[in-house]
């Protein structure tokens, strides 16, 4: 495990980015799996701004999202798949049927893991998977659980979630109660893997995740196993280690 130690959010970001960015000049065909949340948002604006100036070309890049809301149709403000469009894949020259997330609103949740996971299969490796982390210590949205899970499947989201989330949603009821995620078996076969964590309040989740036992209890923890992955946190993310 490698840790990149930011001054801030944006130093992080940037960060971040710069990683990406490698991967990206490096293998212009890469598979990129990507998160969303307030955590990546600055490493994308980053990403766009080198689009911008010519720096970056995402014309061959092929993406995998970690997970999108039950019942939350792709033109739903709150879903992951707007999520991605208005914070990253409208400001860049990706091509959208290069893009991948789960459906929300598939009729049969086991066809949808099903789509997914053959997805994943077709994509081959995922080359560099970009991650924020849960206050329970989540990745994706594997959530606190007796074992690891492989695959994309259906979750229930824990209290701990549904109220770190409540601040996207009008009230909290509306938050989706459940959700597709990629397993942490997917997350783990990525040839490289970059967490982003900023502020205060990932400082429990950050110490308990890589400087405490690696238990499904704390999905994260497994990354102490991964052979390439690396920690980009700020210094109040890192304020407990
Ligand atoms: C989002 C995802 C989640 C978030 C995590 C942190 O695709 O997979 O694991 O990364 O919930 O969310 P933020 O960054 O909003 O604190």
């Amino acid at each position: 495990m490698k840790i990149i130690r930011a001054k801030n959010y944006d130093h992080m970001s940037r960060q971040a980015a710069n990683i990406i960015s490698a991967q990206v000049i490096l293998k212009p065909d890469c598979v990129l799996g990507l998160a969303t949340g307030s955590s990546p948002i600055g490493t994308y604006e980053q990403l766009i701004k080198w689009y911008e100036k010519g720096d970056l070309d995402f014309s061959q890049v092929r993406t995998v999202n970690l997970d999108e809301y039950v019942g939350l149709d792709r033109e739903h403000e709150q879903s992951y798949a707007w999520f991605m469009r208005s914070h990253f894949f409208d400001h860049i020259n990706i091509d959208p049927s290069n893009t991948n997330i789960p459906c929300g609103t598939a009729l049969d949740g086991n066809a949808e893991c099903k789509r997914y996971d053959d997805t994943l299969r077709s994509l081959g490796e995922i080359d560099l998977q970009l991650l924020g982390i849960g206050p329970n210590g989540h990745i994706g949205f594997n959530e606190p659980d007796s074992c690891f899970t492989k695959g994309t499947h259906k979750v229930a989201l824990t209290e701990t979630t549904i109220r770190a989330n409540r601040r996207f949603f009008q009230r909290e009821e509306d938050v989706p109660r459940f959700a597709y995620t990629m397993g942490v078996c997917d997350i783990m076969n990525a040839s490289r893997v970059v967490l982003v964590a900023s502020g205060a309040d990932k400082a429990d989740a950050v110490k308990a995740a890589f400087f405490g036992p690696i238990t499904p209890l704390v999905s994260a923890s497994i990354l102490q196993l991964h052979p390439n992955f690396t920690l980009v946190a700020d210094e109040a993310a890192l304020s407990k280690v």
